[in-house]
């Protein structure tokens, strides 16, 4: 069964980027009624502290050494989260802007997950190389500030990845900026927008700034 996984990067109950997942999913349910969608949370379901064994597993596989019973141990959550994220054809992130980043959850599944031969490969001669498919990604992002209109007062957005900030010439990745002080009508109306593009993309991140 096609999987859509959904990383939910806020630990509020009153989460407006969650909200605004909740209303891209009940769209994307009605359309693919035969598609499972796998909601993690880096808040509640189990993601490791990224030091002991686990850490030093990493260091072992960039040296080429056995692991350890333990780091073995360790490194099987890794590969289970990051199994779970492979197996899914879309992918759906929701998170709040904290501190103009993600919050360090959000980071921590990233750092859990990119592990030499299970999310990437290293060549000499051709640098990081993907270990993982493409896929279409939505990123709802929910903010104080309004980041997409430039009223930011010139502060930096670290939360946005920077392919989309500035996409290279030809790139498909997608920036849907918001008129400022727009509300849940728009951001609902974006999310309609998405869902239409979403099947379309061909694995480039898009990018939905909420204002809130
Ligand atoms: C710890 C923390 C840091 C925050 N930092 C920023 C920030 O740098 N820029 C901003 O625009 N809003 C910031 N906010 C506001 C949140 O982004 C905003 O309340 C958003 O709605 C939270 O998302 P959520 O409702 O999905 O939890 C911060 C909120 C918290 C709790």
């Amino acid at each position: 069964m096609a999987k859509l996984f959904h990383l939910v990067g806020s630990p509020r109950p009153d989460s407006e980027s969650l909200a605004g997942a909740r209303v891209f999913l009940d769209n994307f349910r009605k359309a693919r009624p035969d598609w499972e969608v796998d909601e993690m949370s880096v808040w509640s379901d189990e993601l490791p502290e990224f030091d002991g064994e686990i850490l030093q597993a990493k260091y072992a596989r960039i040296a080429g050494r056995a692991f350890t019973d333990s780091q073995r141990d360790a490194f099987a959550v890794a590969e289970r989260l990051a199994v779970r994220f492979a197996l899914a054809e879309r992918l759906l992130i929701s998170t709040p802007m904290w501190n103009f980043g993600i919050p360090y959850k959000l980071k921590q599944w990233f750092d859990v997950i990119s592990q030499p031969g299970l999310t990437f490969r290293f060549e000499p001669a051709r640098g990081y190389l993907p270990l993982v498919k493409d896929k279409p990604t939505i990123i709802i992002l929910a903010s104080g500030g309004d980041f997409a209109t430039g009223m930011n007062r010139g502060r930096t957005d670290l939360a946005t990845p920077a392919d989309i900030a500035s996409p290279p010439s030809g790139s498909k990745s997608s920036c849907f900026p918001q008129p400022p002080n727009s509300g849940t009508d728009n951001l609902i109306q974006c999310r309609e927008l998405f869902f239409e593009v979403l099947p379309t993309l061909g694995g480039n991140p898009v990018w939905l700034p909420a204002v809130c």
